[in-house]
């Protein structure tokens, strides 16, 4: 096999758990358990609306697991981003299951999510526009009460172009600058698990590229990443896992490999 990406996982703690991998959790919460063999994070058969409204995510599974890189592409409109807000406990759920590292919180809300260790950038709205970019990290780190500014020097270290520009307005950068302000700030909480909802929209292809190789990175550290992405060729070259949702519901699963090799896939979701 020849995984480009094999030496991913463990080694460099740099930037969230000190251990790394997830599989000893920072004792944030004062326990930890042992994955009981399930996937790290998995929204499970969701089934979810908005309010009273129809259901727009039916049976629908995704999961990232310790050391992965999970993509979910999927037209416009297919509840990839529902999908994600599912599995941040932004919508009720009317059937399925939330479990991170084998603990069922469907019924947490998106803070105890992430004081659990969940962090999520959303598709919009992710930065404070007129804070600066420090201030954007700052608050970031909002459930914290150590000391956090080890964290934001790896920050500043995975993305020095926010430490250059640290007192700018972060409404003032260019739109892969915001988007590594948005990731960083999501990192300020030392997550065991990110998720990103298309974390390289409208920006350039060489920016795009940059974008991953940062991603990448961040998944090197021992984060597991959960991405919703539009660039979906350029995704599922670099996913362990790919899902591509149509209407709501898994299409088809995969390694990124299978996916872009899927015939079916390639002509319908890749352009052929
Ligand atoms: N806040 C909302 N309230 C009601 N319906 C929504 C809301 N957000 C999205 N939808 C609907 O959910 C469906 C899936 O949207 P979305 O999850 O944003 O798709 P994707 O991220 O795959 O483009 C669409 O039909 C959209 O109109
Ligand atoms: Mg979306």
């Amino acid at each position: 096999m020849s995984d480009p990406y094999g030496d991913r996982g463990n080694k460099d703690v740099s930037i969230a758990n000190p251990k790394g991998m997830g599989s000893e959790i920072p004792q944030r919460s004062g326990q930890t358990r042992p994955a009981p063999g399930g996937p790290f994070l998995i929204g499970e058969n969701m089934t979810a609306g908005y309010g009273n409204g129809p259901d727009i995510l039916h049976d629908c599974t995704i999961a990232v697991d310790q050391g992965e890189i999970a993509v979910i592409v999927g037209p416009n409109g297919a509840g990839k981003s529902t999908g994600m807000k599912a599995v941040f406990g932004m919508l009720d759920m009317r059937q399925g299951h939330v479990k991170l590292d084998g603990e069922d919180i469907t019924d947490l809300s998106p803070q105890a999510r992430v004081a659990k260790g969940m962090g999520f950038v959303p598709q919009t709205s992710n930065i404070f526009t007129s804070m600066t970019v420090e201030e954007n990290l700052e608050m970031g780190a909002f459930i914290r009460t150590d000391d956090f500014s080890d964290t934001m020097a790896q920050v500043y270290d995975l993305f020095p172009i926010l430490k250059e520009k640290r007192l700018q307005a972060a409404g003032e950068l260019s739109g892969g600058q915001r988007q590594q302000v948005a990731v960083g700030r999501a990192l300020m909480t030392q997550p065991k698990v990110l998720m990103l909802d298309e974390p390289t929209a409208g920006v350039s292809p060489i920016v795009m590229d940059e974008l991953f190789d940062r991603i990448i990175e961040v998944a090197r550290t021992g984060i597991p990443i959960l991405m919703v992405e539009q660039n979906a060729r350029q995704a599922l070259e670099i996913a362990d896992k790919g899902y591509v949702l149509v209407q709501g519901a898994n299409a088809y699963t995969g390694t990124g490999k299978e996916l872009l090799a899927d015939p079916e896939v390639r002509k319908s979701f890749l352009g052929g």
